[in-house]
């Protein structure tokens, strides 16, 4: 398959480092619930896929239980470690941080990652200085060079609140569930106002897990117009609002077709009217235990 020529932009953190707009995820459908079991060569040959077609950006995490794979993976594709950015995320392991990221590092095969986020605040059960200290935890972790970024997952304006408080080290980025179904009310103007920078999970949202509601129409005449996939059209509208979009793919064509997001642009009356049309609905695919049924927080 010809490789697409494409430029793949870097949004700058507010700690200079510089994070791909789009990444390769090694979760969700790729997600191990048994630790023990063997190497997923699928997900070691998706991963090799994505590095040879573009995406140098790779997400993990420790309860994925793929770190082991994407590690593999890296070593296999020969790519330069420094022009890779990987990040990886802790939960399983919160309550001994300094021990997660070196385990985490051990099965990557790295010395360091490019970003180390706290996966969710859902363990602090709203404890303000269980966040807090947590925090002071991450900002030793980039103190000691094995992350060059830190930062969060899923947290919401009360949790960034609570480690703005006593951060050292300000949170570089919140990866959280971002499509048109779910966008948080003013959480973007929020983080922006913090400047703290945003990356979206299942960016893709409306053209899977909740197909068939208002935006399909839209994103089906966009998709035309630019001559893309209805997907892409979602990629693209995150990153014309300075999102990361973290998405992912076992099909190598589909992988090569989503960095055409990087060859075109969507008008701002056309940001406008995916965000209106899909305000008009509600769907959140992830920690569905934690949040009510019509909570858009
Ligand atoms: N921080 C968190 O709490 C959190 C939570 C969830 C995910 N994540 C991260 O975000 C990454 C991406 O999450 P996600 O998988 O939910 O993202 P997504 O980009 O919304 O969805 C990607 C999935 O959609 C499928 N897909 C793509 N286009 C499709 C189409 N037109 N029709 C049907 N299926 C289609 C892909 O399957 P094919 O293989 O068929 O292309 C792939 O499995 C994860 O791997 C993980 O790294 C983080």
């Amino acid at each position: 398959m010809a490789k697409l020529d494409v430029n793949i932009p870097d949004l700058t953190l507010p700690d200079g480092n510089k994070i791909p707009m789009i990444g390769y995820g090694t979760g969700t459908a790729w997600y191990k619930t048994d630790a023990s079991s063997p190497k997923d060569k699928a997900l070691i040959d998706a991963a090799k896929t994505a590095i040879k077609v573009g995406y140098h950006h790779l997400d993990g995490a420790e309860v994925y239980n793929t770190e082991e794979e994407l590690g593999e993976a890296i070593k296999e594709s020969k790519h330069p470690r420094d022009k890779l950015f990987v990040t990886t995320k802790v939960i399983t392991h919160i309550d001994d941080i300094p021990a997660a990221i070196d385990r985490s590092l051990k099965k990557l095969g790295l010395d360091h990652v490019d970003l180390y986020l706290i996966h969710a605040p859902f363990f602090a059960k709203g404890d303000k200085h269980a966040l807090q200290q947590k925090w002071a935890d991450m900002e030793q972790v980039a103190a000691s060079g094995k992350a060059k970024s830190i930062g969060v997952s899923n947290f919401g304006k009360k949790d960034l609140d609570a480690i703005l408080e006593t951060a050292k080290v300000r949170p570089a980025i919140n990866q959280i569930e971002f499509h048109p179904y779910l966008q948080h009310g003013d959480l973007l103007a929020y983080h922006k106002s913090k400047d703290i920078k945003v990356a979206a999970y299942a960016p893709l949202t409306p053209v899977t897990k909740a197909k068939g509601g208002p935006l399909d129409g839209y994103l089906e005449q966009l998709a035309k117009k630019y001559g893309v996939n209805p997907g892409e059209i979602l990629l693209r509208w995150c990153t014309e609002q300075d999102v990361v979009a973290i998405t992912t793919s076992s099909k190598e064509q589909r992988m090569s077709d989503m960095l055409r997001i990087f060859t075109f642009n969507l008008t701002p009356k056309e940001v406008e009217e995916i965000s209106t049309k899909g305000n008009s609905h509600h769907f959140r695919a992830f920690w569905n235990h934690i949040f009510d049924d019509n909570d858009r927080t």
